[in-house]
């Protein structure tokens, strides 16, 4: 029987075929745009190398601490995120939570769609040779502007990823896109690492790499640890229940614990890399002045025909790169828009193809603004509209979704049924006091610390 993960099994529910198959659904999600595009934008806007310090720390601490909660919530319930709730706690408020998810989703869709958009414009760039020769950095940083700031162009790209998003989505085909990616997420992974090798063999690559690695500790503040800590829900697809819900289709007798930890680190690896590729490539650019830079949103789009310009062969490696791109993307944007239409399928009891459909057509309308507040309209530019989108949501939402997951098996289900549950498959579960440690007090009191910190800053 079809799951509405498109996992097949002879049971009512269904299960992952195995361990290796969870890792590449979760890690599916998790890989995307978050990694490529918001880690590298991150790191250019918090300091540099303290700003991956603090990332690293958050995705050991904090980031996995909850994937492991989210995920051992999903396979004791066996259900989705507003089930969960219900199973545990019934009839009560506590289903708010399913919902607040249902709207950040959303939202979150509205904005990473123009960038996904993006990538399938750039990619189309590449095939029409925008990039020939000797890229330089005025003439990329330039191509970008002139690109986003075209509403047609912007808008149709929107219209494609939203599209195909809803196609994959209404079909219940998300196991064949997912199979599809199985195969060349591998392949983006072996690409990057080349890049990387590229990116650092730069004549003048030193200063790039030393501005990523070589961190400047007196450039540290809560606002780099609450950007740091967003950046790990955003770049993990924390904190709104989707690995909750992969989790719901693991098998009783896998490991929980090694299987967060592959996904953690398949996922982290993509973001190391590909700052290692950004910024040596940035510094190392011939007109590119480090002091008069101003960080734009398309940073990652500036960047990569320069050093796709710099490999033999760049143009056939160009056009792979961005349609492996636009892959990592578009799991990660069905994995978003499935927690909407299952909420509308289960609880509205509409049918796969109206909620994907009206879900897409609300999404596309959102994300109008943000596709025009890059140079498009001057209101939604002068605004940063995108921008505050993705703080609102990305940031401050994720990190209330994840608090409530904590507080809710802290003090609801209790920490020892969790400690039960994550024992099957894993009976001496060597990392619990560490684990029990970090959700009990870690990771609610960091996020806590920096909500009040944002709070303050707002008033
Ligand atoms: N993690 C994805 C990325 O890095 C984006 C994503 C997918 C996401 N699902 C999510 C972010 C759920 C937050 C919540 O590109």
């Amino acid at each position: 029987m079809e799951t509405k993960n498109g996992i097949s099994s002879a049971s009512s529910r269904g299960a992952w075929g195995s361990k290796i198959a969870f890792i590449f659904a979760a890690s599916g999600s998790a890989i995307g745009l978050g990694n490529m595009w918001r880690f590298p934008l991150n790191v250019a806007k918090n300091g540099g190398a303290v700003f991956v310090i603090t990332y690293l720390v958050a995705v050991f601490f904090i980031g996995f601490t909850i994937m492991l909660a989210e995920m051992t919530l999903g396979r004791h319930t066996q259900k989705n995120p507003v089930g969960v709730f219900e199973t545990i706690k019934p009839r009560t408020p506590w289903k708010l939570v399913g919902f607040t998810a249902i709207v950040t989703c959303v939202c979150i869709l509205s904005y990473y769609g123009v960038v996904a958009g993006w990538a399938a414009g750039y990619f189309f760039k590449i095939i029409t040779g925008s990039f020939k020769g000797d890229v330089t950095w005025e003439a990329s940083a330039e191509t970008f502007l002139q690109f986003a700031k075209n509403p047609m162009a912007v808008f149709l790209c929107l219209f494609v990823i939203v599209g195909i998003t809803v196609f994959v989505i209404s079909k219940g085909v998300k196991g064949g896109i997912e199979k599809f990616a199985k195969l060349l997420m591998p392949l983006l992974f072996i690409l990057i690492i080349f890049l990387a090798v590229r990116a650092v063999t730069l004549p003048a690559a030193e200063t790039g790499l030393s501005f990523y690695l070589k961190p400047d500790f007196s450039k540290f503040d809560i606002e780099v640890l609450f950007f740091a800590v967003g950046q790990a829900f955003f770049s993990m697809s924390l904190g709104m229940g989707i690995l909750l819900t992969y989790g719901s289709y693991i098998s009783k007798r896998d490991n929980l614990v090694s299987s967060a930890g592959w996904v953690c680190f398949s996922d982290t690896m993509v973001a190391l890399l590909t700052g290692i590729i950004i910024f040596p490539t940035l510094f190392a650019t011939p007109g590119f002045d480090p002091k008069g830079f101003e960080v734009s949103t398309g940073l990652m789009f500036q960047v990569f025909p320069i050093i796709i310009s710099k490999v033999p062969g760049g143009f056939v490696f160009g056009m792979i790169f961005f349609f492996l791109l636009l892959v990592a993307a578009l799991t990660s944007t069905v994995s978003l828009l499935e927690v909407p239409v299952s909420y509308f399928i289960d609880e509205k009891k509409w049918s796969r193809k109206k909620a994907a459909l009206l879900a897409g057509i609300f999404i596309f309308l959102l994300g109008i603004p943000s596709a025009l507040s890059e140079g498009g309209v001057p209101l939604f530019t002068k605004w940063g509209f995108m921008g505050k989108m993705d703080l609102i949501f990305g940031n401050i939402m994720l990190a209330v979704g994840a608090l409530f997951i904590c507080i809710f098996l802290v003090y609801i289900w209790k920490v020892k049924n969790a400690i039960k549950e994550i024992s099957q498959g894993n009976p001496r579960f060597k990392l619990g006091p560490f684990w029990v440690f970090n959700i009990k007090v870690l990771a609610p009191l960091a996020i806590i610390a920096i909500l009040i910190f944002l709070i303050k800053d707002i008033l």
